[in-house]
């Protein structure tokens, strides 16, 4: 297939999405994307239909990497296309959650697993509280607390490490539905009385999200039986992509299917906030890593450590991005023209840890390669911010071609900012780049 071929393939898709890219609920997230809802997870079944056309392509592509790989959609994509896989995120809770998809891939004993920690729950009448830490009180109250001691206690029994990992996926989940803090937002944000969940429901949520899990995962073992014996390799780092692509040889990747966070995680998705309450209560042994402690000492740390985190050195940084993007470059003299060059020092900051990111990645792929990378372009200081230009701009200085753009209306995703207005954004663009 010539590269005209693909990318009219690839506009043909955009021309006429299939339904399946559309689908809400339960639906868009069948077998393993379900387990745990992260925040601005991607459309699996649009990636899975991207790879399959790149790969008709290249057919000998077979290594897949994810710089920002979050909960691990194009990690489930690739596994089930038996593609090696390497996955990299900041965030220890993402990377625990791909790490417990990895193991469900390599057939750990999950339903042995289920059954240790069911029994378990059944004859724990125990109610000391297993952790405490800064503002535990406020998020779950000694009832719940003791409640989820319970599961705590019945989890670190499961001896297989994989197997583990799935229970605290599920445990994780039960922490987003029942503690204090909303599910309507990413951000720690307490409920109001009447919203909260009572503690006599936290041990039945678990169950019913453990029995959930379970179809899920023998669905998943039912879709990759026809790669027979065969398994593809696996790889999660759990660091920050800028250094993690030079340190680790297995970046190394002819296929880069990506979502980057649409800005620095403080004025938009706070991923950090969102899976701080879960981690405090896994015990640190089994958080990938090896920053966890550090990065949940408050609850902006992890958020404070990712892309953009902090506006130190804001200034230099962007006069190189200007000179290496000319969309930022006039967004940039935009907001000199309308005196708001202050408040995008975070956007600034946040592209250039990207550029850096990307460069890293460039570095460490193979000579001909593909990148996928989904874009979402938010706003700040009331300029919208053209992330997806900037992209194509940044992939063309590192000798990529983007050979074709997809764009697709989101459902709304609403992110706080410091006004507390909330930014939209409203589309994403999926951009395809052949390196060669
Ligand atoms: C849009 S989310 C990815 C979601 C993923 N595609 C999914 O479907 O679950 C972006 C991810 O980038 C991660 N991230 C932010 N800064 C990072 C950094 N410096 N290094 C590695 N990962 C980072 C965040 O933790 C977050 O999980």
């Amino acid at each position: 297939m010539t590269t005209t071929t693909l990318r009219n393939r690839l506009l043909a898709l955009e021309a006429e999405p299939p339904k399946a890219w559309r689908a809400t609920g339960a639906h868009s997230r069948p077998n393993l994307h379900g387990l745990l809802r992260y925040p601005a997870m991607m459309v699996p079944c649009m990636q899975g239909d991207i790879i399959d056309v790149i790969l008709d392509h290249k057919p000998r592509h077979c290594r897949v990497l994810d710089p920002f790989v979050g909960s691990g959609t194009v990690m489930t994509e690739a596994l089930m296309r038996d593609l090696n896989f390497t996955g990299i995120d900041i965030n220890p809770l993402a990377a625990l959650v791909c790490e417990a998809k990895a193991a469900i891939d390599a057939g750990a004993d999950v339903e042995g697993a289920a059954q240790t920690v069911l029994s378990r729950l059944r004859l724990d009448v125990c109610e000391a509280i297993e952790v405490d830490f800064p503002g535990r009180t406020k998020w779950f109250d000694d009832e719940s607390a003791a409640k989820f001691s319970i599961l705590r206690r019945a989890i670190v029994h499961v001896e297989d490490k994989g197997a583990r990992k799935v229970m605290w996926t599920v445990f994780a989940e039960t922490v987003r539905l029942c503690s204090n803090s909303r599910t309507s937002t990413y951000k720690l944000h307490i409920r109001a009385p009447g919203d909260r969940v009572a503690a006599d429901r936290v041990l039945q949520t678990f169950e019913t999200n453990l029995r959930q899990s379970l179809v899920r995962v023998r669905e998943y073992r039912a879709l990759i039986k026809a790669r027979g014996d065969k398994r593809p390799s696996v790889r999660i780092i759990c660091d920050d992509a800028r250094k993690a692509a030079l340190e680790w040889p297995a970046a190394d990747h002819q296929l880069l299917v990506t979502s980057p966070p649409y800005g620095d995680n403080q004025t938009t998705i706070p991923y950090g906030q969102f899976s701080y309450l879960a981690m405090r209560w896994i015990p640190e042994d089994d958080l990938p890593g090896a920053g966890a402690t550090q990065l949940m000492a408050n609850t902006n740390a992890l958020d404070a450590a990712s892309l953009g985190g902090t506006i130190r050195g804001a200034e230099e940084k962007e006069a190189a991005l200007r000179a290496a993007s000319r969309h930022f470059d006039a967004f940039v003299q935009e907001a000199e023209r309308t005196d708001r060059k202050r408040a995008i020092r975070k956007v600034s900051s946040f592209i250039s840890d990207f550029a850096d990111a990307l460069s890293h990645m460039r570095a460490s792929s193979s000579g001909t390669a593909h990148w996928v990378l989904t874009t979402g372009n938010r706003t700040a200081a009331g300029l919208t911010v053209p992330f997806d230009a900037v992209c194509k701009d940044l992939v063309a200085g590192l000798g990529g071609k983007p050979i074709a753009s997809l764009h697709r209306e989101l459902p709304s995703k609403r992110m706080p900012s410091r006004n507390s207005q909330g930014v939209m954004i409203t589309t994403e663009t999926t951009t395809v780049v052949e390196f060669s």
